[in-house]
């Protein structure tokens, strides 16, 4: 065997032996139907045969472009389907311009990396995306000036910039900037983030203008604000962030993404963002997929969908805290266990989201017994979640059906109910 062999067989059987492997699971005999609590088609576009009759037919056009650009879109890539997707896209979020990105992960990415300038300093949520972590390292700005700040935690967000602000005083007059990275629906929590009151704190702490957040929508496109717009739009703060990425990946049943921003920052991530620079255009497919999408959204087609997903929220949250004794080992999220105790509804947010994690010692046990009752669910794991905070994470969607919701409901039921009958055995 050569060492390089063998450094990765060891590598590969050390994160088995630690139950870290990750692998590609193999694909489901045709004839095995699980009902999805797992993809992120979360307002079933991918289902809709609106949607598909659109793209079919667009496609089937003799003049459609369909294979390309082969080109980056810095040399032939820029065709005018690729710059009329972009100003919809701009006027659909109302932000002021609009670039694509192949992937949210290439958004992320290159957009972290190129626009904080090497005196800045980087604060961001503890629990933000792989991409975001990979741009802000491989960004200018040094390791000591980079600060995660607890989840969600306003207190935290604020005495880091305060901290910050004693620290520098060039952050203190306006000369150095402080970029703020959040995400607005949390993927592994389905938390939303508090992003009024974010926005608030930034521009209250750094009062030279000098706070800029960058919110990443990847979750809530589809499911929040007007027609899908994204929880900034539903809040009215489309203005006050410097930066939103959207991706097409989650409910836009496509692939891809978009950075809105001001015209000066599209010009720069053109000049700076290497995975747009370095990389094929956007396929025609895919851009012709979100026009289509896109298209559903501004005709109001994602409202209804997306009502039915956080009413199936509602009652999985409600049926759960019924179905789980103090004594169980799942659990839900303190603001999962909140939303349950509390019977005011907000009218003009759902508080309620797609995501919705079980907290378990026992992800992938309890992930296989749901499985084996018909229920598609995912147990996750560390790393990508702290030790202690394993989870098995449903995602709903709006092709599911309230029996389906209850028959999951049921399974968790028979599981605690094992655990009691095993425990008592013990005894
Ligand atoms: C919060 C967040 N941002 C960005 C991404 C990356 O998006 P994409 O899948 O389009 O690369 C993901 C996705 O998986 C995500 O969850």
């Amino acid at each position: 065997m050569s060492a390089l062999t063998q450094r990765l067989r060891a590598t590969l059987d050390s994160r088995a032996a630690r139950q870290m492997l990750r692998a590609l699971d193999p694909a489901p005999p045709a004839s095995t139907t699980l009902v999805d609590f797992s993809s992120n088609d979360y307002i079933s576009f991918g289902q809709s045969p609106k949607l598909r009759r659109k793209l079919a037919d667009e496609v089937g056009a003799p003049t459609t472009p369909l294979y390309g650009p082969p080109s980056s879109r810095l040399l032939d890539g820029n065709s005018p389907l690729h710059a009329s997707l972009e100003h919809r896209l701009a006027a659909f979020f109302h932000g002021p311009s609009a670039l694509l990105f192949n992937s949210g992960f290439d958004a992320n990415a290159g957009l972290w990396a190129c626009l904080p300038g090497p005196d800045d300093w980087i604060v961001y949520d503890e629990l933000v995306h792989a991409s975001i972590h990979d741009g802000m390292r491989a960004s200018r700005v040094p390791k000591e000036r980079r600060r995660a700040f607890k989840h969600n935690s306003l207190q935290v967000l604020e005495s880091t910039l305060q901290s910050i602000i004693e620290q520098d005083d060039g952050v203190r007059v306006g000369e150095k900037s402080v970029w703020i990275g959040v995400e607005t629906l949390y993927s592994m929590d389905g938390d939303l983030a508090p992003l009024r009151e974010m926005v608030e704190l930034v521009e209250r702490v750094l009062l030279a203008g000098n706070g800029h957040l960058i919110v990443d929508e990847a979750h809530s496109t589809g499911l929040y604000g007007p027609s899908g717009r994204g929880l900034t739009c539903a809040l009215g703060l489309a203005s006050r962030v410097t930066a939103r990425v959207h991706t097409f990946g989650k409910a836009m049943a496509c692939s891809g993404a978009v950075v809105l921003a001001s015209p000066l920052i599209r010009d720069y991530l053109i000049n700076y963002a290497r995975p747009l620079i370095y990389s094929t255009a956007m396929t025609y497919m895919s851009a012709l997929a979100i026009r289509k999408s896109l298209e559903m959204l501004e005709e109001g087609e994602s409202e209804p969908p997306a009502a039915h997903v956080h009413s199936l929220a509602s009652l999985l949250i409600s049926r759960l805290s019924s179905i789980l004794p103090p004594s169980s080992s799942i659990s839900l999220p303190p603001h999962l266990a909140s939303l349950a105790r509390s019977s005011s509804k907000s009218t003009m947010l759902p508080l309620t989201s797609s995501i919705l994690p079980l907290l378990t010692p026992s992800p992938r046990p309890l992930a296989t017994f749901l499985r084996e009752r018909g229920f598609l669910v995912r147990p996750i794991t560390y790393p990508t979640v702290p030790r202690g905070e394993e989870r098995v994470r449903v995602c709903l969607h709006a092709g599911n059906t309230e029996e389906e919701v209850e028959g999951l409901c049921e399974g968790v039921r028979a599981w605690v109910e094992r655990e009691q009958t095993e425990s008592r055995a013990k005894l």
